[in-house]
C-alpha cells in the first residue's frame, strides 16, 4: 500500500483575526495537530523580557543570539481545559505571553532575521512527524510553501480590535478599547513592512473575510476546503 503524505493545513493572516480559534476547532475535527506559531515569537519575547534585553524599545541582539541557543519552546496538550498551552524551557508561559507587556513587544522581536530562522526551522520539524495545521503569518509562504491547504484570514481592523477588547476584558486585563485598537493597527503595520518575511497572502491562498461570520460557518467552509483540496483525504 501507498503510504500517505503528510498533510499541512496553513492558516495565516492579519492578528485578532481568530487564526487559532478556528484552527484548533479544524484540528479537532480532522484530527491535525495545531500548531500556534504566534505563541513561538510570544516565548522568545518574554524570553528576551526576562533577560532585561529589551530596553526602551531598543533590543541586545547580540545577547538575544546567545539566549536563543539555550532555549526550548513546547507546547502541551491540556486536557481539562481541552487546549494547548505554551511552555518555555519547561515552564509554563501559557498567560505571560498572552499578556499586553508582551503583545506590545513581540513584533520588534518577529522582525529579526535570525529569531525568524531559528523558529522556522522548528516549525518544519514540527511538521515533519505528523498531520498539522499551523496558524501564523508566513505558514504557506515561508514555512511551508507546499502546503496541501493555504488560508489567508482578514477582517476590518475595528472587527479585530473589538474581538480582542472583549477577550482581553472576559481574562480581567485592564485596557480601553483604544489602546487594543492602536495595538492591532500596530501590528498590522510592523507585519506587513518588516523586510524579513512580511505578512502578505500566498498567491494560492484562499481568502477568508470573516467580519460577517460565524465561526461555525467559517469552520465548515474551511474544512469543505480541505477535503477539496486534498482529493478527499481529510
Ligand atoms: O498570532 P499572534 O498575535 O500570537 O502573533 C504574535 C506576533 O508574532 C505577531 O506580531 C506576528 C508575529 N508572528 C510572525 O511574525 N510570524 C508567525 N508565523 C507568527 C506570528
Amino acid at each position: 500500500m501507498e503510504e500517505r503524505e503528510i498533510m499541512i493545513v496553513a492558516v495565516d493572516g492579519y492578528s485578532s483575526t481568530g487564526k487559532s480559534t478556528v484552527a484548533k476547532l479544524i484540528a479537532a475535527k480532522l484530527g491535525l495537530t495545531y500548531i500556534d506559531t504566534g505563541a513561538m515569537y510570544r516565548a522568545v519575547t518574554l524570553a528576551a523580557m526576562r533577560g532585561g534585553l529589551i530596553a526602551d524599545g531598543v533590543i541586545d541582539r547580540e545577547k538575544l543570539r546567545e539566549v536563543l541557543k539555550g532555549i526550548k519552546i513546547g507546547f502541551k496538550y491540556n486536557r481539562i481545559l481541552d487546549r494547548y498551552e505554551t511552555y518555555l524551557n519547561g515552564e509554563y508561559v501559557e498567560e505571560q505571553i498572552r499578556g499586553m507587556e508582551v503583545s506590545d513587544r513581540v513584533s520588534g522581536i518577529a522582525a529579526l532575521d535570525f529569531v525568524r530562522e531559528f523558529l522556522v526551522d522548528r516549525q518544519r520539524e514540527m511538521g515533519r512527524e505528523e498531520d498539522v495545521i499551523m496558524d501564523g503569518r508566513d505558514i504557506g509562504t515561508v514555512v511551508f510553501p507546499q502546503a496541501d491547504v493555504k488560508f489567508f484570514m482578514t477582517a476590518s481592523p475595528e472587527v479585530r480590535a473589538q474581538r480582542r477588547y472583549r477577550e482581553l476584558q472576559n481574562k480581567g486585563v485592564e485596557v480601553s478599547y483604544e489602546e487594543v485598537e492602536a495595538n492591532v493597527r500596530k501590528r498590522d503595520y510592523i507585519d506587513s513592512h518588516r523586510e524579513v518575511s512580511p505578512l502578505v497572502q500566498a498567491e494560492d491562498a484562499i481568502v477568508i473575510d470573516n467580519g460577517d461570520m460565524t465561526i461555525a460557518e467559517e469552520v465548515e467552509q474551511m474544512v469543505r476546503e480541505i477535503r477539496r483540496m486534498s482529493g478527499g483525504i481529510a
